[in-house]
């Protein structure tokens, strides 16, 4: 009888999201992860390939060969599950190694391991921060940061999108004992970097300490893809580095907290997620310390990634799409109505190419885009073929040449 009630409810709210034009359809993927993969969408509906641009596999890292065998290898020489957390009796030797392979490669002090970085930035606040303490944060972090924040009892100051101004405001009038800045790398939905230059530079005149989560940047942004901190040339600023195994460091699942070895050492104490959840599984940590042996190895594909990613937005441009600036290969195309964005999606796929619309929440109301993501496991014809079919997706709604003004008022009624 109970859920009778609420059955009437959140029936009531899902028609209201259908309605909306909100609801997200998933796409059944019959394959691997990779450039191109066997799609079918509806579920009972016949196989299709389509070109992926718009997973997180940056480096194309996700069905690499080599990383599937050292997974392999993992289970065998260490088993399938833990069964523990870290702390009672869920650590191998490999754990630590991954630790440490990671702190090398990012330059910090030391990590700590999380199941994911969701987890990490859950963790994050609350285990080194008090009442006494205050965060600044930039308005558009990720979810994960912002539901840490919330479990942790410090003051919050939120700053407008890389407003570095208001940030400066807000430290100056600071009584707070531990000041923490904290930023995304890469803006995920934007595609574009935190200005972790300045933020480094205000932190060291008001004494803050500097976060950055690296999700989308770790292997891939700066000359040696170690991410944000090393594209600005601020390596030894930053404190802390949140990041994630489940994007372009092979893509299965997994994340961790790199920095300052007191702090690593009191979330070791402390954070709730390791604390409380099961440890790395060790096929994942066996070929995550793959990933980084070859990311180690070569910058072969971060580069191959930043040069298909000037082809994607330079033909995107020309072909006169109104798209989001940045240099990172997230790159979305801005349509800013969601049912454009869904049926813009939806046409893409009849065309072969896999990319979806993203709409509220996901992104601000009136801000619909399809985020395109380019993978350095993709080939330029691959791009080539993606790009024409594109542009007559974009020719079909009349869109090519529109400004922000003008394609809000072509679909002002849909
Ligand atoms: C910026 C950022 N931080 C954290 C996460 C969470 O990462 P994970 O999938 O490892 O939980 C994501 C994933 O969407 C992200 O984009």
């Amino acid at each position: 009888m109970s859920y009778k009630k609420a059955k009437g409810i959140y029936q009531e709210v899902i028609t209201g999201i259908k309605n909306d034009g909100l609801y997200k359809d998933e796409r059944t993927i019959c394959s691997p992860q990779g450039a191109e993969v066997k799609v079918r969408f509806p579920a009972d509906a016949p196989e299709k390939e389509m070109i992926v641009l718009c997973s997180n596999n940056y480096l194309g890292l996700s069905s690499h060969p080599d990383i599937m065998k050292a997974a392999h290898d993992g289970i065998e020489r260490r088993g399938f599950g833990m069964s523990s957390v870290r702390f009672i009796c869920g650590t191998q030797d490999i754990h630590r190694e991954l630790e440490m392979k990671v702190s090398k490669f990012l330059g910090t002090e030391d990590t700590i391991l999380f199941g994911s970085c969701f987890d990490a930035n859950g963790a994050l606040f609350e285990g080194i921060l008090g009442p006494e303490d205050a965060i600044y944060s930039d308005k558009l972090v990720h979810a994960s940061l912002i539901d840490g924040m919330r479990l942790c009892k410090a003051q919050r100051f939120i700053y407008e999108h890389s407003d570095m101004k208001e940030l400066e405001e807000k430290l100056q009038n600071s009584q707070a004992r531990l000041k923490l800045i904290i930023t995304d790398g890469v803006f995920s939905m934007d595609g574009d970097m935190g200005k972790l230059d300045e933020i480094c530079a205000l932190a060291e005149k008001y004494e803050a300490m500097v976060a950055v989560d690296d999700s989308h940047a770790t292997g891939f942004i700066g000359k040696t893809g170690r991410g944000t901190h090393e594209h600005f040339n601020v390596m030894d600023k930053v404190d802390i580095i949140t990041t994630t195994f489940g994007k372009a460091l092979g893509g299965a699942t997994g994340g961790c907290v790199s920095g300052k070895k007191e702090i690593i050492e009191l979330l070791k104490q402390r954070g709730r997620p390791y604390l409380f959840s099961n440890a790395l599984p060790p096929a994942v940590v066996a070929a995550s310390l793959k990933v980084f042996d070859i990311l180690s190895e070569s910058t072969a594909r971060r580069d191959k990634l930043e040069e298909l990613t000037s082809f994607w937005r330079n033909g995107l441009t020309e072909a006169g799409f109104d798209l989001k600036a940045g240099n990172t290969p997230i790159v979305p195309i801005m349509l800013y109505d969601a049912k454009l964005a869904q049926q813009f999606s939806r046409d893409l796929y009849q065309e072969g190419v896999f990319a979806v619309g993203f709409f509220y929440p996901v992104v601000p109301k009136g801000q619909a885009r399809i985020r395109t993501q380019i993978s350095a496991g993709l080939e330029k014809t691959h791009l080539e073929r993606a790009l024409a079919a594109t542009i007559r997706v974009g020719k079909k709604h009349g869109i090519l040449g529109l400004n922000k003004e003008q394609i809000i008022a072509k679909f002002a009624n849909n």
